[in-house]
């Protein structure tokens, strides 16, 4: 019999009879790859066959028993908080991140949490050798637990089989890129390989009621390599961040069906395995340079939590009769915006000027309320004016120049309080019926345009 091939796209999964140089659904260029056909009949039965002796039959929605409040907690805050409060039974999470970004450190420290809390963890290494996660795990610490399996293995009959001799709570898979499934005949990390195995490990997870974890590699450009189809298949996709030259790493839930995808974890790389940082503000802020113009610390909101971070602005004369206008973790757009506003509602030079504006630690601000900050950082830039050091800046800024108020006051002005601010500027309008919103240790000061938190610097 001929073999039937098509033309897969190796970012979304869309098929063509033929390549493409251009996938027309993700827009992807140079994506097609060639694989053999799998005919819709054999993808099922392995699915079948893979995920036997489980009965499934619909059940009444009322009749059907919820484990909500008996989540996993793995006693890292950091890790439990963003996925939504510990770990759902039966649930699918993918973790992705940059090569050597600390996927399999952050991994195997929360199997062996679990382990010591009396879960029995399978822990399915595909890309290093059982002794090389023994070296990890004696590095980072953790001590070796009853309750933790670990094998290396790559084919994903073996390792469901593993899963119903061992029956574990937990699962991990390092990485879903490097498994794949004899039956298929394209090669691993494949989109048709990682779909299919995803799809076969997640239904017999779901059927036993296992927590399972896909590791998962990011490609350059910071999507799953291959498969954005896996994200839907998940519950949730959380991305390990950080910088390459920073020892600080981000995770942040992307997609959550069991919590907020707000919140972010901040952890700190060791030679003993990563840390939690309880207090993230005080590391942005820790080198912040004194009495000089251009920065102003405004406290965000990510998720829950507020963040103390600090802005830093720089206007200089333009050399070549064309401006730029530069930011590094805010929102070009936004900057132009609020430069707009500067110069027309303030009446401010800065038709002939270069603005570069810099968020320090590596971090992206897209809060609103840091608006009034970054105008503020610009024009103290602009006018050699200094924002005392003790003073936090709160606002969204609309196009006639106006404050408006921003979510959540109380607990940002809270954190800049526990940091030692004595000063907050704040909108007017969040003050106008907080009756019961009196912090003791830090003056507010109201402001209801950006020309009168200027005059107030
Ligand atoms: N002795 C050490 N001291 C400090 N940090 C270390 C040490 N050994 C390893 N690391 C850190 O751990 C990182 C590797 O962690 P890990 O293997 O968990 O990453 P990964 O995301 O799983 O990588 P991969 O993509 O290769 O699977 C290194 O990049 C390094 O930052
Ligand atoms: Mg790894």
């Amino acid at each position: 019999m001929k073999t039937k091939t098509v033309f897969v796209c190796q970012n979304c999964g869309t098929q063509a009879a033929r390549w493409m140089g251009k996938c027309p659904n993700c827009e992807e260029w140079n994506s097609y790859v060639e694989e053999t056909a799998i005919p819709r009949s054999e993808q099922s039965s392995i699915r079948v066959q893979l995920a036997a002796g489980v009965a499934v039959a619909p059940v009444l929605l009322k009749e059907v028993d919820v484990l909500q409040d008996r989540r996993y907690m793995t006693s890292i805050g950091e890790f439990d908080r963003v996925m939504g409060g510990g770990i759902v039974p039966g649930s699918v999470t993918l973790i992705g991140g940059d090569p050597g970004i600390g996927k399999s450190t952050i991994v195997l420290q929360a199997g062996c949490a679990l382990a010591r809390t009396g879960l029995k963890v399978l822990y399915v290494s595909g890309e290093e050798s059982v002794k090389q996660a023994k070296m990890r795990a004696d590095r980072v610490a953790q001590s070796a637990n009853e309750n933790f399996f670990i094998v290396n293995e790559i084919d994903v009959e073996t390792i469901t089989g593993y899963i119903h001799q061992l029956n574990p709570q937990v699962v991990i898979i390092d990485s879903i890129q490097v498994v794949h499934l004899a039956e298929l005949s394209s090669s691993p990390g494949s989109v048709a390989q990682v779909r299919e195995s995803a799809a076969v490990l997640t239904q017999l997870a779901k059927s036993r009621g296992v927590s399972l974890f896909f590791v998962g590699h990011v490609t350059k450009e910071g999507m799953l390599a291959g498969p954005r189809v896996l994200e839907h298949m998940v519950d949730g996709v959380l991305y390990f961040e950080g910088e390459r030259y920073s020892s600080y790493r981000v995770l942040r839930a992307n997609k959550n069906r069991f919590g907020s995808t707000n919140e972010i974890g901040v952890f700190e790389m060791t030679a003993t395995g990563l840390q939690e940082v309880l207090n993230p503000s005080e590391i942005f802020l820790c080198e912040r340079p004194e009495g000089s113009s251009g920065s102003v610390v405004v406290p965000i909101m990510e998720g829950t939590r507020p963040f103390l971070v600090e802005i830093q602005g720089l206007v200089s004369r333009s050399a070549f009769g064309m401006i730029r206008q530069k930011a590094q973790g805010f929102d070009a757009n936004r900057l132009s915006l609020l430069a707009a506003v500067l110069e027309k509602r303030l009446g401010m030079n800065l038709g002939d000027k270069d603005i570069f504006l810099n968020v320090v630690g590596g971090v992206k601000v897209m809060d609103p309320a840091a608006d009034l900050g970054v105008s503020l950082a610009v024009a103290s830039a602009l006018l050699d004016k200094v924002v005392p050091h003790d003073m936090a800046v709160l606002g969204e800024v609309g196009l006639s120049g106006e404050v408006r108020s921003v979510a959540q006051i109380a607990s940002r002005v809270n954190e800049a309080q526990k940091l030692g601010f004595t000063r907050c500027i704040v909108p007017k309008n969040n003050l106008k019926n907080k009756n019961d919103f009196k912090p003791s240790n830090i003056r507010l000061i109201p402001v209801a345009t950006v020309k009168e938190a200027l005059d107030k610097l």
